[in-house]
């Protein structure tokens, strides 16, 4: 039956073109035709600007608030600061001034190294963090103590490395993806056997579904949500190469002292070149280098413990591995950066050969179906999953 839109639901989700943000506002829009996700760009609402955030809350008067934005991660403490923190303590006043209930992403860089880590384990707050593990985790701190002086219906999801398609940004796990594949990465900057924990990105929009139905049971917490088996870094590194079919990585470990030494060579380098006037820079993730020789497993326990079904609870990065590198190796070489793999393997239909070598017969054909496309453009390999 359809559903009027006075009487869908409406929420408000912040961040909806990035990775996480994507696949919410998808899962909201093919899923659920009792919701109404409202996903403005941060031109339209940036966190940095209240009285944009106060403006689409009176025009558009939203039930629940979802919030996906962060700044890049290597951003300045300015921007950090505002985004990361000032954007969420906004967004938790108005949760609370409108009694609705908000959504929060947390990430594992709030949490020291080791071992099936619990949600109270976090980083002592000091100056010394890195800014964005510094505003996450203030920002954590802060909606846990409005949760409890001023009863904020919150819940805060903190996840492991987040794999998935659609990152644009090329981040985290994709970026490993990419040096792999870019064959950049001669040697293994990790140690035998360091663990981490991942996050499906398509697992998350149902289980923030189901929390947006069940406040009682989930108001107030933060929660893991992670794969409950953690993956061997080493491991996965190999298996992405195996699958490429590559040379290397070759399976030497460099050691710490040595990666860190590198990453101080080519900070070095980024300076010397932007002082001759070359715009280049240090990828993101070096800045988090020591993580990929220390192990940090998130604990699941209160995930596994809680009433909530993971529909997808037997999909890891592992069984995901081949989807992802098809999507992602196509999708790169569609945007020239990366040279070329094997084209029947990475498109098998040749879906272009006819724009590439014959375009007026295949305008031909296209006018002769009335503008229908041929059934072979029908399944676009980048669409969503
Ligand atoms: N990806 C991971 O591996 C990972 C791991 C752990 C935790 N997380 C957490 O998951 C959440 C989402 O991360 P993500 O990886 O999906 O991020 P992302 O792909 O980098 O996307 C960031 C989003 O934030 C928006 N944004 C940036 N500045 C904004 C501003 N001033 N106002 C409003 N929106 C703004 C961007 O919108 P525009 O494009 O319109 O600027 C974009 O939609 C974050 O809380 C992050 O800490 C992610």
């Amino acid at each position: 039956m359809a559903v009027s839109i006075q009487e869908k639901k409406r929420g408000l989700l912040i961040g909806g073109s990035g990775l996480i943000g994507g696949a919410l506002m998808h899962y909201f829009k093919t899923r659920t035709p009792d919701i109404e996700v409202l996903s403005p760009n941060s031109k339209k609402l940036s966190l940095r600007e209240p009285a944009d955030i106060q403006a689409y809350f009176d025009r558009y008067q939203p039930e629940f608030i979802i919030n996906a934005a962060i700044a890049a991660i290597d951003s300045d403490a300015h921007l950090a600061f505002e985004v990361n923190y000032l954007g969420a303590l906004r967004l938790a006043r108005l949760a609370i001034e409108r009694r609705i209930p908000y959504i929060h992403f947390s990430t594992a860089a709030t949490l020291p190294p080791g071992e099936n880590l619990r949600e109270e384990d976090v980083l002592p707050l000091s100056a010394d963090l890195a800014n964005y593990p510094k505003s996450k985790l203030m920002a954590d701190h802060t909606l846990a103590h409005l949760h409890r002086a001023e009863g904020l219906d919150y819940t805060t999801l903190r996840l492991g490395v987040v794999y998935g398609k659609h990152d644009h940004k090329i981040q985290g796990f994709h970026r490993l993806l990419f040096s792999i594949a870019d064959e950049a990465m001669p040697v293994l900057l990790t140690r035998r056997g360091v663990r981490h924990s991942y996050t499906h990105s398509k697992k998350i929009p149902p289980f923030v579904h189901y929390l947006l139905e069940n406040r009682q049971e989930f108001s107030g917490q933060v929660i893991h949500f992670v794969d409950p088996e953690p993956v061997e870094l080493d491991r996965l590194i190999l298996t992405i190469k195996s699958y490429l079919n590559v040379s290397v990585p070759r399976r030497i470990y460099v050691p710490y002292p040595l990666a860190r030494l590198g990453k101080v060579v080519v900070g070095w380098l980024v300076r010397r070149l932007a002082a001759i006037g070359i715009e280049t820079r240090m990828p993101a993730e070096l800045l988090f280098l020591e993580h990929f020789y220390k192990s940090q497993t998130l604990s699941a326990e209160r995930l596994l413990a809680s009433s909530y079904q993971d529909p997808f609870r037997d999909v890891t990065v592992f069984s995901r591995l081949p989807d992802l590198i098809e999507y992602y190796i196509a999708r790169w070489e569609h945007l020239n950066l990366i040279t070329s793999f094997n084209p029947d393997r990475f498109d098998p239909k040749h879906r272009v050969d006819a724009f590439v070598n014959d375009p007026a017969a295949l305008l031909e054909t296209v006018h002769q179906r009335g503008g229908e496309l041929p059934a072979l453009f029908q399944d676009p390999c980048n669409g969503r999953e």
